[in-house]
């Protein structure tokens, strides 16, 4: 995910303050029409991040306050794809101090949106803010049972590497998911499906 050539991405606002780092655009506009754009989310997409949120899990923990903070946290980026000028998805991430793996925290795309690519360009968002902040892979867990979100991972090079029993309020089991980190993907140059 290299972004347009024309300039129009800016670069990670917590990678300008880490120079050593491989410079990657913070607004990422994906689609050769940059249809789609990854951004890092700001107070204006509080309510969206919100709407999703509850519409992808009915008992989620995010509240107002903790998205709010996550915005000002520069170690725990949300990150929200927007398409046809709406709030698509998002994503959280979380990276520990001194540590080498980054963990996807959430994750969730608007149903309207699902199966046109959105997911997986969050995901790729995140490889690329896990990758410039010196992390070697990126980790998650996922209900057993949370089929569409095994398979978007799985179809990402995430490998199954334990389980957690009782992770979730109704005792069902995770699975720690992780991908050891490549190189930076360019974007795909298709223009996503905005049929919807
Ligand atoms: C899981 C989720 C984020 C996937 O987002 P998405 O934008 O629909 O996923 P994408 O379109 O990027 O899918 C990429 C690939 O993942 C796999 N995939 C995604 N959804 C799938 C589904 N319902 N069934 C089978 N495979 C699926 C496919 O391989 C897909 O590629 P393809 O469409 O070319 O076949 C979305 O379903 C969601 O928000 N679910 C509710 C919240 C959630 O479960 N979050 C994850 C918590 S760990």
């Amino acid at each position: 995910m290299s972004g347009r050539a024309d300039g129009r991405n800016v670069p990670f606002p917590w990678e300008r303050a880490l120079p050593d780092k491989a410079p990657a655009p913070f607004e990422i506009h994906i689609g050769a029409s940059g249809a789609m754009t990854v951004r890092a989310a700001s107070l204006d997409d509080v309510d969206g991040i919100l709407a999703l949120e509850l519409a992808a899990f009915p008992d989620g923990p995010l509240t107002r306050r903790a998205v709010r903070r996550f915005i000002a946290a520069p170690h725990k980026p949300l990150m929200v794809a927007r398409r046809a000028d709406r709030l698509a998805g998002y994503a959280l991430v979380s990276l520990r101090k001194g540590g080498r793996a980054c963990r996807i925290l959430s994750l969730a795309v608007d149903p309207l949106y699902r199966r046109r690519g959105v997911g997986r360009e969050l995901v790729h968002a995140c490889e690329r803010w896990a990758r410039a902040h010196g992390c070697e892979a990126l980790r998650l867990e996922a209900r057993w049972d949370n089929a569409p979100a095994i398979a978007l991972y799985r179809s990402l090079g995430y490998e199954e590497f334990d389980r957690i029993s009782q992770h979730y309020a109704d005792g069902a089991e995770a699975l720690r998911l992780e991908n050891k980190l490549g190189p930076v993907k360019p974007p795909s140059n298709t223009d996503p499906d905005l049929g919807r």
